[in-house]
């Protein structure tokens, strides 16, 4: 690991204090109350940011019903709601290097992972739903009986999304997108922890010309602004990425108003690599599968499981490459690995390292926070593993693995199964069979073969089991911010 610590002085852009989008206005909190957003890279304060809760959740309920209920967004030609999205995807291209810098400095990722993942995948992503927009049909059924009936794809009306801080603007999109390709009007509120660049997109929205109250983003904290979103009797859907003990409150708490609920949650993703794989390969896929956004990932491969035979030399060349990843400043164009979100998961993460040191692994490298000032935590790899070590169960969502030897097949798919998540899983070998034996076998809403961390627009993403409900991106998202009527005719 090599290290280069952050600038405290002076900063690439202008940031201005964060306020709420309401009815197409920019607005202060009711209350008047705001929150600091922070730079996770220099502990230091970027701005301060209007603080919604349930006052201002009302009034932007109220703005997005009357949009999707009266206003022109409700008759719109479906293809203007695409060119709408085009539009924004347009606006997010024109601006990508400042919104990349300003996703940067409120999350604390690398530039070069802005730069070139998170802001072109936003851009992907919102020109996908534009594509789907007016191409969103039902069908005409052939019914019993002299009748023409035929099914439509209705919005479900105000849809409220709540977000994490890993993804900021990229999980925005992934809400934003689908809901309005579909014709909803959206209530979305960022984390607490990043909300800037969900506001920076708010003022696209506007400059896109979305109609009035069609799109309303309210920082502000999850027990108060998102509970009261939650909540709400106007709100009929309610899409959450987020923690799994949170989507669990969420979909006990959205049983009082019946909404419909997509989560997407956490996991605690088994990276299988048998011995007949290609080994180069898969060191860079383990890298990535666990080093990528500082290890912030829900579908983090945080537990890697090597084939006996080549389990100390797999290691021992992964702790080398770990060694060589730039950590730093994440402004700066070579950094590779930035700083944890903040201080809370920073410190939750070294927790996690001293329980596995504690528990008896051994660390192979890493284990340390890395730099004096700010949240940066070393790239870190366990061996000498158990099953049930807390570090191979609990999602530490920080750039620590856990590596566990296997002996064959059956006992790799057996103890990856062996979890209450099922977000992804990946496996390498040359051996075709094989591949698609464990990939099949394997319970995950993504299985990579071969490859760690890939994703398209087009390609749906989920989790079984405690992993979430619902898949994200691709057409079937659609299912989730559509309902289905069916529109019977008598003929005679
Ligand atoms: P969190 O689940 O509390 O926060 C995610 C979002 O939910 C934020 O916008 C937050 O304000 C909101 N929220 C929190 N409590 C809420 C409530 N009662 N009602 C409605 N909205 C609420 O996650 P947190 O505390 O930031 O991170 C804790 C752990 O969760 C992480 O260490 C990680 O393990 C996991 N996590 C998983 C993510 C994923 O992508 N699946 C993303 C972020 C965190
Ligand atoms: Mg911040």
């Amino acid at each position: 690991m090599t290290t280069a610590a952050a600038s405290t002085t002076g900063l690439p852009i202008d940031i201005k204090p964060g306020k709420l989008f309401i009815a197409d206005k920019f607005v202060d909190a009711r209350s008047g109350k705001t929150f600091d957003t922070i730079n996770p890279a220099t502990e230091e304060v970027l701005t301060s940011v209007a603080e919604a809760d349930k006052a201002d959740v009302d009034l932007a309920v109220a703005a997005a019903r009357k949009a999707v209920d009266e206003g022109p967004w409700a008759t719109m030609d479906a293809r203007e709601r695409g060119r709408l999205l085009y539009k924004l995807a347009a606006l997010v291209d024109a601006n990508r290097d400042e919104i990349a810098t300003l996703e940067t400095l409120d999350n604390g990722k690398p530039i070069f992972e802005t730069s070139n993942v998170d802001v072109p995948q936003v851009i992907d992503v919102l020109e996908y739903y534009a594509g789907w927009a007016d191409k969103i049909h039902g069908d005409t059924v052939p019914a019993s009986g002299n009748f023409f009936t035929y099914t439509r794809r209705e919005p479900h009306g105000v849809c409220g999304q709540i977000i994490p801080w890993n993804f900021p603007l990229l999980m925005a999109a992934w809400k934003l997108g689908p809901a309005l390709a579909c014709g909803n009007a959206v209530v979305l509120k960022p984390a607490e922890q990043t909300p800037l660049t969900a506001i920076r997109l708010a003022e696209l929205v506007r400059e896109a010309g979305f109609p009035t109250g069609v799109v309303n983003i309210l920082p502000g904290y999850g027990p108060t602004a998102g509970s009261a979103i939650v909540n709400h009797p106007h709100v009929d859907k309610v899409a959450f990425t987020g923690s799994t003990e949170v989507g669990r409150q969420i979909q006990r708490e959205s049983a009082g108003t019946l909404k419909s609920v997509s989560l997407e949650l956490g996991g605690k993703s088994p990276n299988i690599v048998f011995a007949d794989a290609d080994l180069d390969a898969a060191v860079q896929g383990a890298m990535a599968g666990i080093f990528f956004n500082q290890g912030e990932v829900c579908c983090a491969g945080s537990r890697l499981f090597v084939e006996e035979s080549i389990h100390d030399e797999f290691v021992s060349a992964l702790a080398d490459h770990a060694k060589q990843v730039r950590v730093g400043d994440p402004l700066d164009a070579d950094t590779r690995m930035g700083a944890q979100v903040s201080e809370e998961q920073f410190t939750k993460i070294l927790g996690y390292i001293d329980a596995g040191k504690k528990s008896g692994a051994k660390i192979a490298t890493g284990g340390e926070r890395a730099l004096d000032k700010g949240y940066f935590v070393q790239p870190t790899v366990f061996e000498g593993v158990k099953d049930d070590m807390t570090i191979a169960r609990e999602e530490i969502f920080g750039p620590v693995v856990a590596a566990l030897p296997f002996k064959d097949l059956e006992e790799a798919v057996a103890r990856g199964n062996d979890t209450n998540y099922g977000l992804a899983a990946a496996v390498w070998t040359n051996d075709i069979k094989k591949a698609h034996r464990v990939a099949h076998a394997l319970k995950a809403g993504t299985v990579w073969v071969n490859t760690y961390n890939s994703f398209d627009a087009a390609v749906p993403f989920g989790g079984y089991k405690e992993s979430g409900i619902g898949r994200e991106l691709g057409k079937h998202a659609l299912d989730l911010y559509t309902q289905t009527k069916a529109v019977w005719v008598a003929l005679d």
